[in-house]
Parts: structure tokens; sequence; C-alpha cells
């Protein structure tokens, strides 16, 4: 489907960068701005364009790649942070019906989307803006898409848990977020595609009562999808089992102690409260008593 469009070796942008002695398999931040590096790419010859990432399309089968596991449909909202040529905004369209935006600073790349938009039929789908990705405004986003840098991925990132809606997935082809670790990882040939779920934000003190007139309280501490915490039932110390956090999903395991029952609780975050999901033994939404 891409035949029109020029491509590229898919490890190109990650040889070059290791030319210039940077390490991707390292998660540690490299102190070289990446606007002072000099090479050779595809992108724009209009000396007033400043890259953050040169144009290195991603190819045919990462694309692919890169949609399924963001487990793409029709209702999806996708940016493509970086769109370059707008062809993983196209793709989407064309094989998933999904309305898409695509941004990118380079007015040439920009002209190539809708130009190659128009000529797949799906221009009535898509748009793309002209501008820096680090300033747009991507919170409709429910899928982000990136092909940039660590760098960049990580200059993003608190705009990312900010501003896009809890469960939003971001899939980033090579590159990792620093300490964000990635929800998935998957193998793509000799590429690494990352995904992330935003989470949504509930570290805090949660109170409920159980169908069985018990008062529960968990104490947790987040540290993006990952929590850890404490639980009481009744006022008495209990085991907090597993906290695991989805999105704005949360399933919770609590045991009164070692030898009792483990009992779970599957809860929505909805605004400032923890709604019970489908069969559990929840009777009040969880109310936060204090804030970290
Ligand atoms: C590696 S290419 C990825 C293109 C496309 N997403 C893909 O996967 O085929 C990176 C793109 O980011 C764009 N870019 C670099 N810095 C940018 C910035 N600050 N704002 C918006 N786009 C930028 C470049 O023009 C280039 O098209």
């Amino acid at each position: 489907m891409y035949k029109e469009l020029a491509f590229n070796h898919d490890d190109e942008l990650i040889d070059e960068l290791r030319d210039l002695g940077y390490n991707i398999d390292d998660d540690s931040l490299s102190d070289r701005g990446f606007r002072d590096l000099d090479f050779a790419d595809y992108s724009s010859d209009q000396s007033d364009v400043v890259l953050d990432v040169p144009f290195i399309p991603s190819d045919e089968k990462i694309v692919n790649a890169m949609l399924d596991l963001a487990e793409i449909h029709s209702k999806d909202v996708l940016y493509d942070l970086g769109c370059g040529d707008g062809r993983i905004v196209v793709a989407a369209a064309l094989e998933r019906n999904t309305h898409g935006v695509g941004i990118d600073i380079d007015p040439m790349r920009i002209a190539e989307a809708f130009e190659y938009a128009s000529y797949s039929g799906v221009e009535y789908l898509v748009n793309f803006i002209e501008g820096d990705l680090l300033e747009a405004d991507f919170s409709q986003a429910t899928v982000v898409t990136l092909y940039l840098l660590d760098l960049v991925n990580i200059q993003l990132r608190p705009r990312m848990l900010d501003e896009l809606r809890p469960g939003t997935r971001i899939v980033s082809h090579a590159f990792n977020m620093g300490d964000w670790k990635a929800d998935q990882r998957q193998s793509c040939g000799s590429v690494n595609l990352y995904k992330w779920i935003v989470p949504a934000k509930i570290a805090g003190t949660w109170e409920w009562q159980t169908t069985s007139n018990e008062t529960y309280r968990v104490e947790l501490k987040q540290k993006y999808q990952q929590l850890t915490g404490l639980a009481w039932i009744n006022g008495k110390p209990a085991e907090l089992t597993s906290a695991l956090l989805r999105g704005s999903l949360l399933e919770l395991i609590v045991k009164k102690d070692t030898s009792s029952p483990a009992i779970s609780f599957l809860m929505r975050c909805e605004a400032t409260q923890l709604v019970a999901a489908e069969g559990n033994q929840q009777a009040t939404p969880a109310v936060k008593i204090i804030s970290n």
C-alpha cells in the first residue's frame, strides 16, 4: 500500500544514533542536545525548520505492528506526534476506519501527508497540523503514536500523564520513556515497540464499605502505573496482596490475615470516586479520605 512512498531501512534511525554515540539500550538520558547534532536525513532542506528528530519513516510492517499493539479501532482518535508523511495516520484510517491527526513541524511533511491522504481516499477521516509536537494540543487522543527519541519522549511524558485521559494508549517505535516502564514490549524484527496505558491518578487513602458491612481502607502510593500500599479492615491492619492499575481500572486484593481468603475488588476510577466494577462485594464507592 505504500508503494508511492519512499522507504528506508527500518533500523536506520537507530544506526545513525548509534554512530553518533547515543546508546538506545541505555535508559539514562544522553546529555547531548539533539538539536546540536548534524547528520544527513530526509528532512526539509528549509534551514529555518529545527527538527528534534530527523524524518525516517516507519516501514509498513512496523506501522501495522504499532496499530495492532495499540489495539486501534474505529472509535479511536489517533495522534501521531511527528507524523512525517502521515503514513501511520493514513494506515489507521484505511485499515481501521480511525479518525487521526498528524502533527509535524516540517511543512514539507505536512504537504506530503495531505497528498498521501487524498491519494488514499481517507482525507475525510484525517487532519494534519503543522506545529511543534512539544507544544501541540493532543489531549483528545485515545491513541498516541511516536517515532521520536527517548529524550523527546521524556520531554513529552509529563504532558502525556497530565493531559491524556486515563486509558489512552501510547505506542512508541524503538524508543523508551525513561523510568516510566512500558506496560508491554513487543519485538518486530530487530526493533522494539513499546506500549504504555495512561494511568489514572489514584494515590491517597481510600475507604469503602462491603456488602458484609465491613469498612475497608487502603493507602496507595503511586509511581506511574505501579502501586504499593497498606490496607485495613474495620481499622485493623490487613494485607494488601495485590494492587494493579490499568488505565482507570483498579484491582485490589486484600486479606484479613495470612490464613483468611483473599477478597478481590475491581473498581473504576470515576472523577473523585472508585466505583465498583462488575462482580465484587463493594457496597459503596471508595472515597478519598486523605490525599498524598
Ligand atoms: C522519525 S520521523 C517519524 C515519522 C512518522 N511518525 C513515522 O513513524 O513514519 C520523526 C518526525 O518528527 C518530525 N519532528 C521532529 N521534530 C519535531 C517537532 N519538534 N515537532 C513536530 N514534529 C517534529 C520530523 O519532521 C519527522 O517527520
